[in-house]
């Protein structure tokens, strides 16, 4: 299809040439609209290639999910990590939207859970601890006095079992992992399998399941880091954020909710309507060292798939939705950030490089009677999803 711009040069080129025979069946050459077009693809495909090895010996893959429009998630084996996803500005020239590292010894390094699976429980317990059918379990103690993101090893610094599967519409990866009893101090022998799907209508959609033999609080969710100008451009201040949250839970300074569910309401937390991210930034309350970094309690209440987010990106077009069954979202600005970190491209990220919505149960729900639970009984499968819409206008 020629665009609105074409159309014009074409008939201006016309009417230039008026009387000869070639007008109006070929534009005359006019520059190129698209930088790096889209490659349409016959059919979704993954493929399997070496990502290196641990320490220990222990191979690690990478699979390249590609969809029937071009779009390429990577994940490697290593903490389930998604290492590249490119998709199409407006124009259908594509970046790579995630932050992260070329290589495994980036990700074996110091990083702030880069594009990772995080369980046993995301977020933070306090003091990393909790009482259970009478019996008080003690965890890895990680973030000052908290436990954060399942621990010193969570599952964000694991090796998954990778597994090509069939998906109606998409490519799929299924991802394993068992996690011991005890493991980080939880009760229970875990399974976790993470299915990622890139879908062909431009979706990553992740599934999460879970069995235990022991009662276990469980709260998975994925890490990525996105800048939707594309990975290394700078800050996501000029994103602009929707949130379908009314309220959200207030934190202490080491960032436990105090167990309130604050409305958003003409607040500098309120994302009801769109908004730039750097619009309030300034007057975010108590997040040190500046920032968002806190749990919105989605309208939807969790249960079924529902939107809970959409971000644009007015430079690229870019958009990303995210819709799921969880009933709450942390929306972190990457505050943590400090510029020491060298990504993939070179580029140093500096604070409020990317941000991350991570879908979840509330902090500290194990402590926190009100929030909704995060407990898995023996003989319960738990079970969420989560996508990521990739869109551009
Ligand atoms: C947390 C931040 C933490 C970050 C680690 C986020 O999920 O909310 O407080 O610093 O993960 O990268």
């Amino acid at each position: 299809m020629k665009s609105a711009n074409q159309l014009l040069r074409t008939l201006a080129a016309c009417a230039a040439l008026i009387g000869l025979a070639a007008c109006g069946s070929k534009p005359p050459s006019v520059p190129q609209e698209t930088a790096a077009p889209v490659t349409p693809t016959q059919e979704a495909r993954v493929e399997r290639a070496d990502f290196g090895t641990m320490k220990d010996g222990t191979a690690i893959d990478l699979y390249t999910l590609t969809n029937t429009k071009g779009v390429i998630a990577k994940i490697i084996t290593y903490g389930g990590i998604v290492t590249e996803l490119h998709t199409p500005d407006r124009a259908g020239k594509m970046a790579d939207i995630v932050l992260g590292f070329n290589t495994l010894e980036g990700y074996l390094g110091a990083h702030p859970y880069f594009g990772a699976i995080i369980g046993r429980v995301g977020n933070r317990i306090a003091k990393g601890r909790f009482t259970l059918n009478g019996t008080t379990y003690k965890l890895a103690v990680n973030d000052g006095a908290n436990h954060l993101h399942g621990g010193l090893k969570g599952f964000d610094k694991v090796v998954w079992k990778g597994e090509i599967v069939k998906a109606d519409d998409g490519a799929a990866l299924k991802l394993t992992y068992l996690s011991p009893d005890g493991e980080e101090g939880y009760p229970g022998n875990l399974t976790a399998t993470v299915v990622y799907t890139l879908t062909n209508q431009n979706e990553l959609r992740i599934d999460y399941t879970a069995t235990t033999d022991k009662a276990t609080p469980v709260n998975l969710t994925n890490h990525a880091y996105f800048n939707l100008a594309g990975e290394g451009t700078g800050s996501i201040l000029g994103h602009e954020l929707m949130i379908a949250a009314d309220r959200f839970t207030p934190v202490d300074s080491g960032l436990i909710p105090t167990g309130r569910l604050d409305p958003v309401a003409g607040g500098p937390m309120d994302f009801t309507k769109p908004m730039a991210i750097g619009s309030r930034i300034d007057k975010v309350p108590l997040a040190p060292p500046g920032g968002y970094d806190h749990n919105y309690v989605l309208t939807s209440g969790g249960g079924a798939l529902a939107l809970a987010a959409r971000v644009y990106e007015p430079s690229s077009g870019r958009v990303l939705e995210v819709h799921t069954t969880e009933p709450g979202l942390q929306f972190y600005t990457g505050n943590f950030l400090d510029g020491t970190i060298k990504g993939k491209s070179g580029t140093a990220y500096a604070k409020h490089a990317a941000f991350c919505l991570e879908t979840q149960h509330f902090p500290d729900s194990v402590n926190q009677p009100t929030f909704p639970s995060t407990i898995l009984e023996p003989g319960q499968t738990y079970k969420t999803t989560t996508v990521y819409r990739f869109l551009a206008q």
